[in-house]
């Protein structure tokens, strides 16, 4: 059976052959003010979980790394789309340690920058298809179209004065987890997978892609700035409706409750106050909830891989996401 330092190597070559990969696909394509861009934000350094829940749920059905690799770079030439789209809406200066490219660019350009990876995206989801292609392009636009509703939800939320935690699994379920299980299921597909694996590789990313997007949320609060590559408190700043804000929301009362329904009513915080929030959210208990939540989520995604037959494929998706529940980055 594989063992954790296997898994970390593992993952560490499959991120180096994607990095390569990637950093290829535009490098001479013109105009450059369009492709330089967009390769910059490709280019910085990212997790890659996307294309890794490519080639491991093509993996895992029996399938193998060598057909899933033009999905697996179309699925992160797709994310680094909405990241950069994502940066203008939620005015974020800082990504992956480095500028956003709007900051860095200008608007115009990172949205073009970001219409133009959506697009060589789709080109590489059709190269990469050697297998009946119309179900692989079905998935990964019912990926994007959720993304877009998910991310919409989150504007809407903003100026909201209060949502139910079921409204936010809601809206984090299409504009995170519906990428994540996405993923597992054109890579099963393109593996070759049987309908009862796909659905349960596919049920397995949702659901850690909705314990991922709950720790993001944490993760801007208690996470340190040079690791996590964005700045600690945006959430606030922005006056998101994250898990922690819609918890806490719900515990607290009198002054409490009065100062966050301040975070709404001045549409966010300022940078200076990001301390006195965190501690707030500290004493009213709700950054142990996320983390509840978070294992609640993964425990859910786990219990998918009954349905992968091979126990070295199960122990890779196991270390997987265990490996994100410590993830700083
Ligand atoms: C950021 O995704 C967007 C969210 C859904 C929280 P990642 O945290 O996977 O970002 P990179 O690709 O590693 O930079
Ligand atoms: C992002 O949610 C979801 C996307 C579709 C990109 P966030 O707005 O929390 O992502 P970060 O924290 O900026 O990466
Ligand atoms: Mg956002
Ligand atoms: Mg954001
Ligand atoms: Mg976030």
């Amino acid at each position: 059976m594989i063992t954790e330092k296997e898994f970390q190597f593992l993952i560490e070559k499959e991120r180096k052959i994607i990095d390569a990969k990637l950093k290829k696909v535009l490098v001479k394509r013109k105009p450059r003010s369009l492709y330089e861009p967009s390769n910059y934000i490709l280019a910085n350094q990212g997790k890659r979980l996307r294309p890794i829940l490519v080639l491991l749920s093509a993996k895992a059905v029996g399938g193998q790394y060598a057909k899933a690799y033009n999905a697996a770079l179309a699925v992160e030439m797709l994310h680094n789309f909405t990241l950069v789209h994502d940066d203008i809406m939620d005015n974020a200066d800082k990504r992956r340690n480095k500028l956003t490219v709007h900051v860095k660019y200008d608007v115009n350009t990172a949205i073009l920058a970001g219409d133009s990876l959506l697009a060589v995206a789709y080109e590489y989801l059709l190269k990469g298809l050697v297998v009946p292609g119309n179900k692989v392009v079905t998935y990964f636009t019912k990926g994007l179209v959720e993304v877009c509703e998910g991310q919409s939800l989150d504007k809407e939320y903003e100026l909201k004065k209060s949502i139910s935690i079921n409204e936010y699994i809601t809206m984090i379920t299409k504009k995170t987890a519906a990428m994540a299980e996405m993923c597992c299921a054109i890579g099963a597909q393109i593996g070759g997978g049987s309908s009862s694996e796909i659905n349960a590789l596919s049920l397995y990313g949702k659901n850690l892609g909705i314990a991922f997007q709950i720790q993001d949320d944490l993760l801007d609060i208690t996470g340190d700035e040079p690791s996590f590559g964005k700045k600690i408190g945006g959430d606030l700043i922005e006056g998101k409706k994250t898990f922690l804000f819609v918890k806490a929301m719900e515990t607290a009362k009198g002054l409490e409750k009065a100062l966050l329904k301040k975070i709404i009513v001045n549409k966010g915080i300022k940078q200076g106050d990001v301390a006195f929030y965190k501690n707030l959210y500290q004493k009213l208990g709700v950054l142990d909830d996320a983390r509840k939540e978070i294992m609640k989520y993964t425990l859910k995604a786990l219990r998918q891989l009954i349905q992968i037959k091979n126990e070295n494929d199960k122990a890779v998706f196991t270390l997987l996401a265990h490996s994100l529940i410590k993830r700083t980055t």
